[in-house]
């Protein structure tokens, strides 16, 4: 959803966080360790971020879990990912749907493994009623493939006559992403010092804030979100507006 707030100010409650988790592989490599233990202590990483969030009264939070360019990983690589990925799904789906978390997966799910794709549209399913938190992952996911996936519908829609081009605006295309029903994000976190967004919610997060941490991603928990929470509050949103 992309519409803006009549009253921008830096009081702005943050609803929704998104994170470029990164820096597994450093920290891994920093002590001697293969690249996969990094990513394992990352899916702790996941756990104690989600109940963070649960605590802090985020509403929505969202994972980059695995980009469209992860596929060039080494193939091993790639099968660490994936399988940390089920042991995840089948370990804590419980514990999120008691938790009250609604699941949801963005990305493209063609290039998943079967099961994958079954054990996601059950974490979907079952907890599709719950509204503590909202927990997206992103998954094979890629923000231009995305965007073009929204026109050719934009373009379907017009060639149907279902949708003129003069009543084509942000909001209307913005129910065409994969995110419709999750709002944009307030803050955008990437750990690990580097400072891009990897084709992550480009459209989504115009007007985000991005807040860049020298943190490893197997290190972040409740404290370091918390601290960023608290850097978010101290800015101020204009949107585009004047200073007043
Ligand atoms: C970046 O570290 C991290 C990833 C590519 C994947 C993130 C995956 C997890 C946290 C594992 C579990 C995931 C879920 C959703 C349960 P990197 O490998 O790019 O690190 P580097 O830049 O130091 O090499």
């Amino acid at each position: 959803m992309t519409a803006l707030p009549s009253h921008p100010s830096s009081q702005e409650d943050l609803v929704h966080v998104a994170i470029i988790m990164d820096g597994n592989g450093r920290w891994a490599t920093q002590r001697g360790l293969p690249r996969a233990a990094g990513h394992r202590q990352g899916m702790e990483a996941v756990r104690a971020t989600v109940d963070a969030s649960k605590e802090l009264g985020i509403g929505y939070l969202t994972l980059y879990g695995f980009s469209s360019e992860n596929w060039k990983r080494p193939e091993s690589e790639v099968r660490d990912l994936m399988g940390l990925l089920r042991l995840y799904l089948r370990r804590e789906i419980r514990e999120l749907h008691e938790g009250g978390v609604r699941l949801r997966f963005i990305g493209n799910r063609d290039r998943l493994a079967k099961d994958i794709v079954r054990l996601i549209d059950e974490a979907e399913a079952m907890t599709q009623s719950n509204a503590r938190l909202n927990l997206t992952i992103a998954l094979s996911y890629g923000s231009r493939d995305e965007i073009l996936g929204a026109v050719r519908e934009t373009v379907a829609k017009v060639q149907a006559g279902e949708l003129s081009v003069e009543a084509l605006d942000e909001h209307t295309f913005s129910r065409m992403l994969s995110t419709v029903e999750i709002p944009d994000p307030d803050l955008v976190i990437r750990t690990s010092g580097e400072q891009r967004l990897s084709n992550f919610l480009l459209w989504q997060s115009a007007y985000a804030e991005l807040i860049f941490t020298e943190c490893y991603w197997p290190d972040f928990g409740r404290e370091q979100l918390s601290q960023a929470m608290e850097e978010y509050r101290g800015r101020e949103r204009r949107y585009g507006a004047a200073i007043a």
